[in-house]
């Protein structure tokens, strides 16, 4: 990117920045972010030493673009959501009265099919990218529906409103898992289709969108479309995502056709492979967990949706304990929590409840799983810094070499969800207060790749928690 000038933009952003390098670790700075023309951040400068206030004024001097944060406006890393299904999006909020495998058939795979009509599609994607960008998720991870034409507008959509992402056609074409009118006609169609689409979204060619490799789950798909889907990834190098071991039924499903577990079937099957992402993965054994954890895949743990769908909750501690890679997902629509800040309390809230147990009929001492519990820490470590891991994207922590996706989080805004009290609230506790709080009004700016999203008309969209 050039100025008028013919020279390179730089962008520097002064403010108090607040994140987490490691999953007990806070650290807050006032900082001051260079960042080259291209989105990667050059410089981190901590204006508590001479030397760091004097190199930050500098930057701030000589960059082409500054933004200098208010007191009360926190820096942080943009969050990483593991697995969005875009297509839910219109039924966020409703039918969580079903079990899964209801839920699917009756409410949302009916939905699923109107993407056919690429009009339709592409209102949604306008709605929904901005939306959850406002919300501060800078990288997402989505399953689209089973359409390549959908699947490549919401590609389309993720570069022209500015936010990374990684992009998935489902693929499913069980006779017995899908219904004949929402399923691909056989497994070579299915496998042809994907490979057509990952050459789509290559098409788009945007730096920003990748994409993703989406058996939907073993339940849906067949031997041959989980062979050929693997075979797919081996030949292109693209991720795959796909649910696991996500309830007790899905693990009955897979015990019953596979003689195993869902995990190692997938694995049987080639598809557990570095930065796999596993949607769910409530009912990880241990020797599932060795199994992720040793091919380098990693759980997109989302709570809300499990405490709907899962029968069981994650146990994070455990996983993080067992090397396997963590990070958060919305879940979106099977968790009606699309901001992943909210998503960060609900991982909080669910470690609490593993740990304590909730049946009341129990003696305390028999009621829950010790030592489960995540803090607010943990959380946002989950959503930023481990997620971007789990993807193996250079993003979600502020430090040289990676790419500036970040927002700016007001706690000062008038009428706004979060009160800081002078002489009350520390740093640590103006943390826990921005991520168990901050709505996305409360979100004043938000960056990806180093420039600020969303543009123009998405800022307003969406105003709910
Ligand atoms: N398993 C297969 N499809 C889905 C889905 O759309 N949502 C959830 N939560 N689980 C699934
Ligand atoms: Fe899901």
């Amino acid at each position: 990117m050039l100025n008028g000038y013919g020279g390179a933009m730089t962008l520097a952003v002064a403010g108090t920045l607040m994140q987490t390098p490691s999953p007990d670790r806070l650290t807050v700075i006032d900082a001051v972010v260079e960042v080259e023309s291209a989105g990667t951040i050059t410089a981190v400068h901590d204006r508590s030493t001479a030397e760091g206030a004097a190199a930050g004024r500098l930057a701030l001097d000589s960059a082409t673009e500054r933004v200098e944060l208010a007191p009360g406006t926190f820096l942080m890393p943009g969050l990483v959501d593991l697995h969005i299904h875009a297509p839910q999006w219109p039924q966020l909020g409703t039918g969580l009265d079903l079990p899964l495998e209801r839920w699917l058939f009756d409410y949302t795979f009916p939905l699923e099919a109107r993407y056919a009509d690429t009009a339709f599609a592409a209102t949604v994607w306008d709605d929904l990218v901005p939306s959850l960008l406002a919300m501060g998720t800078t990288t997402a991870v989505y399953f689209s529906s089973n359409h390549l034409e959908a699947t490549t507008a919401l590609a389309q959509a993720c570069a022209r409103h500015g936010q990374r992402a990684l992009v998935g056609r489902v693929a499913m074409d069980h006779p017995e898992g899908t219904p004949d009118w929402y399923r691909d006609a056989t497994a070579a169609a299915g496998v042809a289709a994907s490979a057509a689409s990952i050459e789509a979204i290559d098409t788009v060619g945007s730096p920003l969108v990748d994409p993703i490799i989406t058996p939907r789950f073993t339940p849906a798909c067949t031997d041959a479309l989980l062979e050929g889907l693997s075979e797919l990834a081996e030949a292109s190098g693209v991720r795959i995502q796909t649910h696991c071991a996500e309830s007790d039924w899905h693990c009955g499903y897979a015990a019953d056709r596979f003689g195993t577990t869902d995990t190692v079937a997938l694995d049987r099957f080639g598809l557990m492979r570095p930065r796999t992402v596993l949607a769910h993965s409530d009912h990880l054994t241990a020797g599932d967990m060795g199994l992720v954890s040793g091919h380098r895949a990693g759980v997109a743990h989302c709570p809300l949706s499990n405490a709907y769908f899962a029968n069981a909750v994650f146990a994070v501690r455990r996983a993080l304990a067992a090397g396997v890679g963590v990070g958060l997902g919305s879940d979106i629509a099977g968790g009606a929590r699309p901001g992943l800040l909210g998503v960060c309390q609900d991982a909080v809230t669910v470690s609490r409840m593993l740990e304590d147990g909730v049946n009341p009929a129990l003696e305390a001492a028999e009621r829950g799983v010790p030592e489960s519990r995540i803090d607010t820490v943990t959380a946002f470590w989950l959503a930023t810094a481990s997620g971007a891991a789990v993807l193996d994207l250079p993003v979600g922590l502020i430090e040289p070499g990676r790419r500036f996706d970040a927002i700016a989080v007001r706690s000062d805004r008038p009428g706004g969800a979060i009160r800081l009290w002078e002489g009350i609230d520390d740093e640590a506790c103006s943390f826990e207060k921005v991520v168990r709080l901050a709505t996305a009004d409360d979100i004043s700016h938000v960056w990806v790749d180093g420039t600020q999203r969303p543009s123009g008309e998405g800022r307003d969209q969406w105003a709910g928690p």
